[in-house]
């Protein structure tokens, strides 16, 4: 059995309450020693997986990092990608897009049907991520995310430890973390970072749905810039309310 298995809801929330002050690489550190080898951590390169996987590659049992590349995303994400890999060692595990749904929907709709409507952005984000990240979390009990509470209204009421929807557990080490305190890690520790954030990409996607922000700009205004600000989430993290927040079907 492991240790998914044996949480309940009612443990998860005690989890949250015992662990909050824990610093995030004990908590990267707890979740490697339960959950390993079922334990994946999402990396979009973004400030705060940085850091993430800074501190999982301290670990004894690494876990496996993975990234969903939507073949969309922007030169400079490879080109830090690759830095990563040579600087650190580390194989990082790539998903891609199912190529009959993606042609059949880029065929229909054209390269940037995203542009059109917020439907058709969704349904590139389920073909281009959301199903991805299914696969890649298959067989898996628990995934580690950049995740943070100040990075929008949507994201405020974010636990460390939740439930996904599929019952999977999602840890959030550094959901209490500022963006200065982010990078302030990343310069302290000197980490390879998307030459993008000098010219002003605050939070980095895919090239066509991401744009440098104002000063004045909350930090997720450069995402979808174009659509209701309100309702900007790509369905990788879609909330799950705490009403229904359950424990896995497998209990
Ligand atoms: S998104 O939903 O708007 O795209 P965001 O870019 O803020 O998400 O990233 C939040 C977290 O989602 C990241 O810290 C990472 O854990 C995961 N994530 C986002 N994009 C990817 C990706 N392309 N590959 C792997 N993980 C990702
Ligand atoms: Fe498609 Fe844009 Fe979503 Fe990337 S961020 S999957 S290009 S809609």
């Amino acid at each position: 059995m492991t240790r998914l298995q044996s949480v309940t809801a009612d443990e998860l929330t005690e989890w949250n309450r015992r662990y909050a002050s824990l610093p995030a690489l004990d908590i990267v550190q707890l979740s490697s020693r339960w959950f390993s080898p079922n334990l994946v951590l999402a990396s979009s390169f973004g400030p705060e997986d940085l850091v993430l996987m800074h501190l999982a590659l301290q670990q004894d049992q690494r876990p496996e990092i993975f990234v969903l590349d939507t073949g969309r995303l922007p030169p400079e994400t490879y080109d830090l990608i690759e830095r990563w890999r040579l600087r650190y060692e580390v194989k990082f595990r790539f998903y891609y897009p199912d190529p009959v749904a993606l042609e059949s929907f880029v065929t229909t709709h054209g390269p940037n049907a995203f542009y059109e409507s917020a439907e058709r952005r969704k349904q590139c984000c389920q073909i281009r991520k959301v199903q991805p990240l299914q696969r890649a979390l298959q067989g898996k009990d628990a995934w580690l995310t950049g995740l943070r509470r100040e990075q929008s209204a949507a994201r405020s009421t974010i636990d460390l430890f939740a439930f996904d929807e599929a019952g999977r557990l999602k840890i959030s080490p550094l959901i209490d973390w500022s963006r200065q305190e982010v990078w302030d890690y990343i310069r302290t520790h000197k980490l390879p970072y998307n030459p993008l954030h000098d010219k002003g990409y605050a939070s980095i996607g895919c090239a066509p749905c991401s744009r440098a922000i104002e000063a004045h700009e909350d930090e997720r205004a450069g995402r979808w810039w174009w659509e209701d600000q309100s309702h900007k989430e790509c369905g990788l993290h879609s909330p799950v309310k705490k009403e229904d927040q359950h424990a896995p079907a497998s209990l």
